[in-house]
């Protein structure tokens, strides 16, 4: 058995937080485990619960329209969530659930390895910067560590509040540049150049 396939093993038998008590299965994410994108969204809603695959409900109707916007299927990059069981009547993750099932996500960042993580709404930018606004951060790509967070509003949002959309359909937009940007430095870096300078359009 890979690791990976060990960790969704271990995802679909975790019994961490009470959440595990009422899950009809567990969503451990989809999607290629060599991808260079990966989305990070909040937690399993009703269809998730049931299907045992993340992002396939209404919210997950936007999250396909906006890869296909830009040339992209969900097989084409890794799809998850912070928690990876249901909260009740869809409540905000708690706490004590984010911290239970961290080290999942902890070990799904590192075994995948992306080159940007796109933290979807406020709870898995949260991981990464605490305490900053989304409406403020959204659009900008941050480094932290190796990696490029970039954070945009959860696709739920837009279903709430349609007047987010064009916000998240341009910052979807610019994702495909953002990747060529962290791909061509690599090489202009290993001939001695600093600064990505792509980058800075961001
Ligand atoms: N919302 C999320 O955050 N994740 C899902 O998987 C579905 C809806």
């Amino acid at each position: 058995m890979s690791e990976y396939q060990e960790l969704v093993r271990e995802i679909n038998a975790c019994q961490k937080c009470a959440l595990s008590q009422k899950r009809t299965n567990a969503v451990p994410g989809e999607g290629s485990t060599t991808a260079d994108i990966m989305f990070i969204g909040e937690g399993p809603g009703y269809y998730e619960d049931q299907q045992g695959r993340p992002f396939v409900g209404r919210a997950g109707q936007v999250l396909n329209d906006l890869l296909a916007t830009i040339g992209l299927k969900r097989e084409d990059v890794y799809i998850t969530n912070m928690l990876k069981c249901r909260p009740p009547e869809n409540r905000d993750p708690l706490q004590n659930e984010i911290a239970a099932c961290g080290g999942y996500l902890d070990r799904q960042i590192k075994l995948i390895a992306p080159k940007v993580i796109v933290t979807l709404g406020r709870f898995s930018f949260g991981k990464f910067f605490p305490g900053e606004a989304i409406s403020k951060a959204r659009g900008t790509p941050r480094k932290w560590g190796d990696l490029w967070i970039y954070p945009i509003y959860h696709p739920a949002a837009v279903l709430h509040n349609p007047r987010l959309k064009p916000a998240l359909e341009n910052d979807f937009k610019r994702l495909p540049e953002l990747i060529r940007s962290i791909n061509e430095p690599a090489s202009q870096e290993a001939e001695g150049e600093k600064e990505p300078q792509q980058l800075s359009m961001f």
